[in-house]
């Protein structure tokens, strides 16, 4: 592995940088930071956050990054899903277990069709906070500052409830705390068990296409259980499931408050969740994010947008992943299915022919989002998927490995997107539209999606 500085040079701190123990950071320009109203408020909250326990180890941050590098070299899949915004209000049990059972579903669907392990990375426990285009949302003429994540308002449009008020970023950490304790206690304590492949499907509307198709993979996958058991194998890495959480390094403030020395080796780890990404609108070479970026040792992605000059991503590669650690850097393209086919090649080409590992994962949301004649902000099911497999031609054309897909999806039966097999139609979108941001692929959208992106993997692989 490489060495990244744990000093950082540059000014001295401003007041959201500041000491982190033995970290200082540079005083760089940070886009898309709350206009925060209270700067005392700010650093009492960020000195809170400072004194609070790690949420993941730095030592499972390692693994993962292991886990990524099989994906950079085709070896493996990464299936990336979760909200687009988390709110403390839908923080619950029911809630968590649901969004978590639709990503087992679904890792259970690609990795019996592909025989390729499937890294499970939740979009939670930690997706609290929000990059919007505009800074001011103004309804009948009243202007309010935007709904930035639970993280740092609230959504209800008043003028209360939108002022940014720093103590919700502890409220975040211990929300985030919450949910990591809840998916630890399923993954590893035999809820995640494959032998429970029936049961994440009995709440789940049986008689729907995707359910039934999965329910057939549940059976061959007991039998397949059935005749390692038979064999006398033990069956114990059936019972505990990988999972990692992963969010949007969005705030400044709450990451490096977050960020500490690794005591085993002395490098810093940004300890609010596994994965960090930096978003397309904060992806900026010489600003905050990417020397946050940089500076700390999780495994990190990018989104890369259709307006990306593939010489400024080959500078984003060169910048964070200078000693080409394979597994270190995902580059998450999201550029809508009109364009994936005519844009993503160049920047593939670049990248591949730099030598810099990369893992390959595909956003088929940010894209594509269009507005319904209702005024709903929503995603058309049928691009969804046409931009996945624009990516999977890309890489086919180019002999790079579609490594991954990252997906923003809920476990609950809402009508945020249109299309699928099951039909959510345009004008059923206000039945159940519940999220805070951006419309989310419902359960059996998302076990759909599973399964065409499962034929799509076979296929790459009986090509290849
Ligand atoms: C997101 O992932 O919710 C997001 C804002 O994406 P992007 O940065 O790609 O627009
Ligand atoms: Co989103």
């Amino acid at each position: 592995m490489g060495h990244y500085p744990v000093v950082m040079t540059g000014a001295p701190n401003s007041a959201r940088g500041a000491n982190v123990g033995a970290l200082t950071w540079p005083d760089l320009p940070a886009h898309q930071q709350p206009p925060w109203p209270d700067s005392a408020e700010l650093e009492q909250a960020v000195e809170q956050l400072r004194r609070l326990p790690p949420l993941v180890f730095a030592g499972e941050c390692d693994q993962l990054m292991q886990r990524l590098a099989s994906a950079s070299s085709g070896q493996a899949f990464v299936l990336m899903g979760g909200d687009c915004a988390e709110t403390f209000a839908a923080n619950t049990a029911d809630s968590i277990r649901a969004r978590l059972q639709t990503l087992l579903q679904m890792a259970a669907v690609l990795t019996y069709a592909t025989s390729m392990p499937v890294i499970k990375v939740g979009r939670l426990a930690g997706q609290y906070f929000k990059p919007r285009s505009k800074a001011i949302e103004v309804r009948d003429g009243v202007e309010l500052t935007s709904y930035l994540g639970d993280a740092v308002n609230d959504l209800a449009f008043e003028q209360a409830a939108r002022r940014p008020d720093a103590f919700r970023l502890v409220q975040a950490y211990h929300a985030s705390g919450a949910a990591l304790n809840l998916v630890r206690a399923f993954t590893q304590g035999g809820y995640a068990d494959l032998r429970q492949v029936h049961a994440w499907n009995q709440d789940f509307v049986r008689d729907s296409a995707a359910g039934q198709r999965y329910d057939l993979i549940a059976a061959a996958i007991d039998r397949a259980l059935a005749f390692v058991h038979a064999c006398g194998a033990d069956p114990v890495e059936f019972q505990r499931v990988e999972f990692y959480a992963a969010h949007e390094a969005l705030s400044i403030d709450y990451e490096r408050a977050l960020t500490r020395i690794d005591s085993r080796t002395g490098l810093p780890y940004d300890v609010s969740g596994h994965f960090l990404w930096v978003g397309e609108r904060t992806r900026q070479l010489d600003a905050a994010h990417i020397d946050f970026a940089a500076t700390i040792r999780n495994p990190i992605g990018v989104k890369v947008g259709p307006t990306a000059d593939a010489d400024d991503v080959l500078a984003l590669c060169e910048r964070l992943n200078p000693d080409r650690v394979p597994g270190r850097l995902t580059l998450i393209t999201r550029m809508g299915v009109g364009k994936v086919r005519d844009v993503l090649p160049g920047i593939v080409q670049k990248i591949d022919a730099s030598g810099i590992p990369v893992v390959w994962v595909c956003d088929p949301m940010h894209g594509n989002t269009r507005e319904a004649a209702s005024g709903h902000k929503t995603r058309l099911f049928d691009d969804v998927i046409g931009e996945v497999e624009g990516f999977f031609a890309v890489h086919r054309d180019l002999g790079t490995f579609p490594g991954g897909i990252h997906i923003e999806l809920t476990g609950d039966d809402v009508t945020e997107c249109v299309g699928g097999t099951a039909g959510v139609h345009e004008d059923d979108l206000g039945q159940r539209y519940e999220t805070a941001c951006d419309p989310r692929l419902n359960r059996e959208q998302s076990l759909e999606l599973a399964f065409l992106v499962a034929d799509m993997l076979i296929r790459h692989s009986a090509d290849a």
